[in-house]
């Protein structure tokens, strides 16, 4: 499945070979900033690591002088697979040429390098990754952490990567519950200013028409700096420690702005007031992977939420939002994120609970995932009731079952393995 979807080419614009994995080739086209990311972690369990480094290459070959780098690289698409993707980059005539876009994606970049050098200590890829990924984390910084308090901000939903998530709902101005044509609206509305304002960071902060720290987005960039500040240890850098200090800046940041005692959830928050918006996702526990996370706290928010028959318990668990949230929709809909079940969400919070030692727990979600995937086949997603499969077929990151099974060195790997 990754070998068919897999395009490789030569961009005469930016004079490099290119390599990259459609997530989906009908769907999606492109190559995708956390997609690439997922795909490397797919990638390197199966131990193709050659080819996850071109992955890798082929995402930072656009990288602007200031570091950006965007969350679809338009290669061998240039031309708009949907007219809403013309909102998504800054207004130019290169639209028949390679491009990337103007938004970003949960920053994934620092671990996916990292899986790269621990299975082949291949210190000269590090040494041809590291000034890229030093720029993109200066810009991250500097671009979007608005206020100095070390979170950052997203401009439009689909920055968060769950495009359609109902906690947005509020900020985008749609009366929360079950998806209509009024949130696709909404929605796009927010990425028709934005390029209207041409992506200037500034405008985009001071007319504050959507502006977000989203939990998953900073627990992962957290996770990512700590993995920068492991990377520059194993260059003798300096600057492990900055990396370091930043990332402990961010989760207290998380901690003091997100974090709700009384209902034991992380919470995304408006930027500029820190008003918590109030919806339950499977975000509310992302924060659990980072290792030192008060213990109390954990245990809270676990008891609380993931087993409680209201919200995320389900025969085939996450869904995307809490069943008894008025916006859960188990069915398929062109609104993602909405209360079907999706491997990441699963992958991610068996980290949660594997790294916290709830290997009980752990091992439940990663039984019912295959259990879907060998019932529905590797799916974008499914229905958290029935395990029915929904959207994108021979979707690729399904097959972050195989970094689920090599976590703890699973034994049934095999079994899928062959299907990727
Ligand atoms: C959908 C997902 C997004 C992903 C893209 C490509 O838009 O919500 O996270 O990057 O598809 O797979």
């Amino acid at each position: 499945m990754l070998m068919v979807n897999t395009h490789e080419g030569w961009s005469r614009k930016y004079k490099t070979d290119y390599c990259y994995i459609q997530p989906s080739p009908g769907t999606y086209p492109y190559q995708y900033f956390w997609d690439t990311c997922l795909h490397v972690f797919i990638l390197t369990g199966l131990g193709e690591y050659d080819l996850a480094k071109k992955n890798m290459l082929s995402l930072f070959a656009m990288q602007g002088a200031d570091g950006f780098v965007g969350h679809m690289l338009h290669w061998s698409h240039p031309f708009p697979a949907k007219w809403t993707d013309i909102f998504q980059g800054k207004p130019s005539v290169d639209l028949l040429r390679p491009h990337m876009s103007a938004l970003i994606q949960p920053p994934l970049v620092a671990q996916t390098v990292q899986r790269i050098y621990e299975g082949t200590q291949d210190k000269r890829f590090l040494q041809v990754m590291m000034p890229k990924l030093k720029k993109y984390f200066d810009w991250l910084r500097t671009n979007r952490d608005f206020d100095g308090d070390g979170l950052l901000s997203i401009i439009t939903p689909f920055e968060s990567g769950m495009d359609w998530k109902p906690t947005f709902d509020e900020v985008v101005g749609f009366e929360h519950g079950v998806a209509t044509r009024q949130l696709f609206w909404k929605v796009v509305g927010v990425d028709a200013r934005n390029f209207f304002h041409r992506y200037k960071l500034a405008t985009l902060y001071k007319k504050d028409h959507f502006l977000v720290k989203e939990v998953g987005f900073n627990t992962i960039y957290a996770q990512n700096l700590v993995a920068m500040a492991d990377l520059c240890d194993a260059l003798d850098d300096f600057d492990a420690d900055k990396y370091r200090r930043l990332s402990r800046k961010v989760v207290e940041a998380m901690i003091e702005q997100m974090y709700d005692g009384e209902t034991a959830a992380f919470y995304d928050i408006y930027t500029r007031s820190r008003k918590k918006i109030r919806v339950l996702t499977p975000t509310i526990l992302f924060p659990l992977v980072i290792r030192g996370l008060p213990r109390d706290m954990s245990e809270a928010i676990i008891a609380r939420h993931l087993s409680n028959e209201e919200e995320f318990a389900a025969p085939f668990p996450v869904p995307s939002v809490a069943k008894n949230d008025p916006s859960f929709d188990p069915s398929e809909s062109e609104y993602l994120w909405r209360g079907p079940t999706w491997v990441f969400y699963n992958w991610f919070i068996y980290q949660c609970l594997y790294y916290q030692d709830y290997r009980v727990e752990a091992e439940v979600l990663r039984e019912t995932i295959l259990r879907l995937i060998r019932q529905s086949g590797f799916r974008e997603y499914y229905n958290p009731l029935t395990g029915e499969g929904y959207g994108a077929k021979e979707f690729t990151w399904s097959g972050l079952v195989v970094d689920m099974l090599n976590i703890d060195g699973g034994d049934s790997a095999d079994s899928m393995t062959d299907k990727l």
